[in-house]
């Protein structure tokens, strides 16, 4: 992001002057560009999701946006939805079976997609919890149903590509990846023991930049990208599993307060791996 590099040399907080997520749509030029095109967009109940989708909305782009629980997305996009450009579709990343449910209700409906963005999450389960399938419950939500989903949806990711603009994943991952690996390919799911919450996390995450890398690889020259992100830090419902200590030692750390950024900035780096000229016709990482 160097047109931003500057804003984030010393930040101050939230409302400070790194972008919002609107704010790229606007310097990115791409206010009503994407009408016609199609975005998926996951985890859209809480947070940085919500951000994504307001300035997606202002792209002019038509949203399948996916939630657990419709409910609660419903009344999270209230003052945003639109139902002549969003759909809401249900789908519980824990179930592989929620996942195929709601991929074919997305191609029942649209042959071509644009731009998918991987963005629900689930982060530090204090202990270890499992999925139907024995799945550990970050890896499954926060890697293996993306996995399965971009699969399923791969055809139309493909066939929404053109040459005004190339198809587009957007994985978000997290600085916490760097906590660790992927384990040994017996212990993806703490089947040997030894969970750790954090470790897990950084599993999920580190997985989610492996499969954006294998993705640009694999379709880059097909006219589909991705790209891997650290959204930076933002008060959202993913801090849900820590504890009081764990938050209070946020709260104390300075350093970290003034990392902080409001959730219409959480969303920027993921609005500009969605739309960036910069990085059209190519994938990677990209940083806040
Ligand atoms: N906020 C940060 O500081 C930060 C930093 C680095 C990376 N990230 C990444 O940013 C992404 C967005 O997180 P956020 O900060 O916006 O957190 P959030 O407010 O907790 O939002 C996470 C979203 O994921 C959904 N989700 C969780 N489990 C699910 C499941 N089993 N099935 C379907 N949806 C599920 C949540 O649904 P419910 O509303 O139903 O819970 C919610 O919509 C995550 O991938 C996270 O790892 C965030």
């Amino acid at each position: 992001m160097s047109r931003y590099a500057a804003a984030h040399v010393d930040p101050q907080g939230p409302g400070d002057a790194r972008p919002t997520a609107l704010q790229i749509v606007q310097d990115e030029d791409f206010k009503g560009k994407l009408t016609g095109k199609v975005a998926v967009v996951t985890g859209v109940s809480s947070g940085l999701g919500i951000e994504t989708v307001r300035a997606l909305a202002a792209t002019g782009a038509t949203l399948y946006l996916t939630a657990r629980n419709l409910d609660k997305a419903k009344a999270a996009l209230a003052d945003i939805f639109d139902s002549r450009t969003m759909t809401l579709v249900q789908m519980d990343q824990a179930s592989l079976e929620s996942v195929r449910i709601a991929a074919q209700t997305i191609l029942s409906k649209t042959t071509q997609i644009s731009l998918l963005v991987a963005n629900a999450g689930v982060m530090a389960n204090p202990d270890l919890r499992l999925t139907d399938k024995g799945h550990e419950m970050q890896f499954a939500t926060n890697h293996l149903s993306h996995f399965l989903f971009f699969n399923l949806l791969k055809s139309a990711l493909l066939a929404g590509s053109s040459s005004a603009f190339q198809s587009r994943v957007v994985m978000l991952s997290s600085a916490g990846h760097r906590v660790g690996g992927i384990n040994s390919s017996d212990n993806y799911h703490y089947q040997n023991g030894g969970y750790n919450p954090w470790a897990a996390y950084a599993q999920s995450k580190t997985a989610n930049v492996y499969m954006a890398n294998e993705i640009e690889r694999r379709y880059g020259s097909q006219g589909l990208h991705a790209y891997s992100l650290n959204p930076g830090i933002a008060a959202t419902g993913i801090i849900g599993q820590l504890s009081s200590e764990e938050i209070m030692g946020m709260l104390q750390d300075k350093a970290m307060l003034k990392a902080q950024k409001g959730l219409d900035q959480g969303a920027a780096t993921t609005i500009y791996a969605a739309i960036s000229k910069d990085l059209e016709g190519r994938g990677g990482s990209v940083s806040e």
